[in-house]
């Protein structure tokens, strides 16, 4: 403990360990900012740490499974035990699964009900009254341009995306006039082990569709953020993605089913 219980503000990073939270953690860090960066795996928290430390910053580190009942007090115990509270908050946790509705596994696919939405929607309402009680600080939410239209064949994580986007705009307007802003960052596809790991990466759609490097999107997400964006689209790709928003619902539910079925499909 700190004298006279100072407590210090830290940029927390929930999903730090890889991919885009832990490029974020690092742009975070070359601010000289406290960092606490939360995962699973502790060798990528481990190596995100060093990064982290490598860029200016200072690293805490917390093992977390945020789909435990008792992850977000976990890490609000954790923070305290620490003396820190949660200045920025950085929602990059989240998973998807490519594939009929109707055949993936069920709680897999629950699962990212829990992750992308459950447990991004209790810290963001968790930390955000300090920041308003502060009047500094905010939430960086990871939405996707999936978040702004239907995707049969990754129903799940497409409908997830658009909660994470209806959310964070709603508060980014509830709570700017206290100085906090929440931005929702909408990349197209990213560079990282998520496209793989949701079976996305042999669809038709994401071999055609460009892709950006995580460290591009962190510089965007972190500038944005700073300039009180509410919503940040990094790339031109992506930008032009969004303008498929604006096709009625019947033309782009073909489209977007033809891109990402597979053969086996049924
Ligand atoms: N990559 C893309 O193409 C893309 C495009 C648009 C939006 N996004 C969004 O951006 C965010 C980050 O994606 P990414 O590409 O960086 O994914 P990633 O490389 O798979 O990283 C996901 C991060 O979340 C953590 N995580 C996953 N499940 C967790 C759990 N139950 N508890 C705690 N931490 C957990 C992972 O760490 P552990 O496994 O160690 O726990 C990892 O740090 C996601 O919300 C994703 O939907 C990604």
């Amino acid at each position: 403990m700190t004298p006279h219980n100072e407590f210090r503000s830290a940029v927390v990073v929930v999903g730090g360990s890889r991919g885009i939270g832990r490029a974020i953690a690092k742009v975070a860090a070359r601010d000289r900012n406290v960092v606490v960066l939360i995962a699973r795996s502790p060798e990528g928290l481990t190596a995100a740490a060093a990064e982290v430390q490598q860029a200016g910053g200072e690293a805490f580190t917390l093992e977390l499974d945020l789909l435990a009942a008792d992850a977000s007090e976990r890490l609000e115990a954790f923070l305290t035990a620490n003396d820190l509270v949660c200045g920025v908050l950085v929602n990059s946790a989240g998973y998807g699964l490519r594939g009929a509705a109707t055949l993936l596994p069920l709680n897999d696919q629950l699962g990212i009900v829990d992750l992308n939405i459950r447990a991004l929607t209790d810290l963001t309402l968790r930390f955000l009254p300090g920041m308003l009680a502060r009047g500094r600080g905010g939430v960086i939410n990871l939405g996707s341009i999936a978040g702004l239209f239907p995707g049969p064949y990754m129903a799940l994580y497409y409908a997830s995306k658009g909660f994470v986007h209806s959310f964070s705009d709603a508060l980014h307007q509830e709570v700017r006039r206290f100085g906090v802003t929440v931005t929702c960052v909408a990349p197209g596809p990213v560079s990282t082990e998520f496209l793989e790991k949701a079976g996305a990466n042999r669809a038709a759609l994401f071999k055609i569709l460009p892709k950006l490097d995580a460290e591009y999107v962190a510089e965007r997400a972190w500038r944005g953020f700073n300039s009180g964006r509410r919503r940040v689209v990094p790339g031109i790709s992506a930008k032009l993605l969004t303008l498929v928003a604006f096709l009625p619902t019947a033309a782009v539910l073909p489209l977007i089913g033809r891109l990402q079925r597979r053969s086996k499909d049924p």
